[in-house]
């Protein structure tokens, strides 16, 4: 038997629970296993919770967990961040394996965790903390041993990528499908850390360590979110027979990387332009295997607290990557090298701003007459010719435009 100190029981906890509950028996006689959760770990435990918790002891005390010699695998699922870290941290220390699905703590601490778990030769596991429910990391890990990878690209975020495709689809503003999104629970009351890119910055950080073998951290990437997309982006967008997806993406050049988060219009025929709704995607490149792509639920109840069982089955049948995944490849940093063709909207522009553009603009979008017929600022839309994303900036801050008067989108070629 192979018990599990369970750190938290809210929707992915009791998602594990439930798979638990049901398969168990059925995962004894296929592999041998039997998985039993013996403790769980709560803020509260007189919280009613929707779940049979029976022969699950429930305790708001870690020293509980982490005192029982019979735990083998402490899984993480709270969410938190700091505390999380002591207990992932204690538990090693304490001998158990961790599984997490926790992006924030991995993000943070990925190469200090992942360090002792290497020199306590214990498993440090976390599939659901990238792409929730699509098993991404094992197959990336697997790779690694046989190729150099040069490239990791991906649609990480479910509310990001919900909320565009519902603008596309309806032709509605920003503001108005972040509120339908809320109400049907793909967007949080504080949606910040997603629709600013956050969450999707730290799936990328532990994916682009994980795949190009190098140092590279949540300040090591250049971030943009969705929330300043407005339905004229979306309209002038449309008409270029292409859509808007938030991109992540981080790539091998010369002796460095590149990493970026940012809104990426993609034309209607592209592979991700079919990731539509909660969906995510992740494709990455190997020499010698090729392009990979991996589709799936990227959040949820069920699918993650499957990828964290798939982690603990792993462990439980020693079939995981012993050692420590990252790599020691002294990468330099080579974003301001980053170029492309990119789409810009600013609101309430002058005459004197498009001219100022002028050198950078291969296309204008506004109609000519428009801009001649306002009195007021207009609302000017340009693709640019091949240009350093550096230099646009510095176009960007010279104008001294403020962060939420204008939306940049680089056009996938
Ligand atoms: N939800 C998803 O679709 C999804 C997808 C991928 C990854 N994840 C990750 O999975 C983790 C859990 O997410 P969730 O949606 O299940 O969170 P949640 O619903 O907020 O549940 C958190 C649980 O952890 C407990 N908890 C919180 N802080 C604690 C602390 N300091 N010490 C002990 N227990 C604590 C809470 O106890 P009480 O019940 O007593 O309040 C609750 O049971 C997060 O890291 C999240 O990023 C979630």
């Amino acid at each position: 038997m192979v018990k599990i100190g369970l750190l938290g029981l809210g929707t992915i906890g009791r998602g594990i629970v439930e798979i638990i509950n049901e398969r168990r028996e059925y995962l004894k006689a296929a592999t041998g296993v039997d998985l039993r959760i013996k403790t769980a770990l709560v803020r509260d435990i007189n919280k009613k919770r929707d779940v049979d918790l029976s022969d699950i002891i429930l305790t708001d005390n870690f020293e509980d967990i982490l005192g029982n010699e019979e735990i083998d695998i402490l899984v993480e699922v709270t969410g938190d961040l700091e505390s999380a870290y002591d207990y992932i941290t204690r538990g090693l220390k304490a001998g158990k394996h961790i599984v997490t699905a926790n992006k924030a703590v991995v993000s943070k601490y990925f190469e200090e965790i992942s360090q002792l778990a290497a020199e306590k030769d214990l498993a440090f596991l976390y599939e659901a903390s990238v792409g929730g429910g699509i098993p991404v990391l094992k197959p990336l890990r697997e790779q690694l041993a046989l190729n150099r990878i040069d490239q990791v690209q991906g649609i990480l975020n479910g509310t990001c990528n919900y909320i565009l495709t519902r603008m596309v689809n309806e032709n509605k503003e920003y503001d108005e499908v972040l509120k339908i999104a809320q109400r049907l629970g793909y967007a949080e009351a504080d949606p910040t850390a997603d629709v600013k890119g956050h969450d999707t910055l730290r799936k990328l950080r532990i994916l682009a360590s994980l795949a190009l073998q190098g140092k590279i951290q949540e300040e090591d990437i250049i971030l943009y979110g969705i929330s300043n997309i407005s339905k004229l982006d979306v309209e002038n967008i449309k008409k270029m027979d292409s859509t808007i997806k938030l991109i992540a993406e981080a790539k091998r050049v010369y002796n460095g990387f590149t990493a970026i988060v940012q809104p990426t219009i993609v034309k209607n025929n592209n592979y991700f332009a079919n990731v539509n709704m909660a969906f995510n995607s992740i494709s990455f490149t190997g020499n010698f295997v090729g392009e990979l792509k991996f589709y799936g639920a990227g959040a949820g109840k069920d699918p993650t607290a499957n990828a964290v069982l798939s982690d603990c089955l792993d462990i439980a049948l020693n079939s995981y990557r012993k050692g420590n995944p990252l790599g020691k490849e002294s990468l330099v940093n080579l974003n301001s090298e980053l170029m492309g063709r990119y789409y810009l909207r600013i609101s309430k522009a002058s005459r004197d701003i498009l001219e100022r553009l002028e050198d950078m603009t291969k296309e204008l979008l506004t109609d000519e007459q428009v801009i001649k017929n306002k009195k007021e600022g207009f609302d000017l839309a340009i693709i640019t010719k091949l240009v350093k994303l550096s230099s646009l900036n510095d176009l960007i801050a010279n104008l001294g435009l403020e962060k939420d008067q204008y939306f940049l989108a680089k056009i996938m070629e």
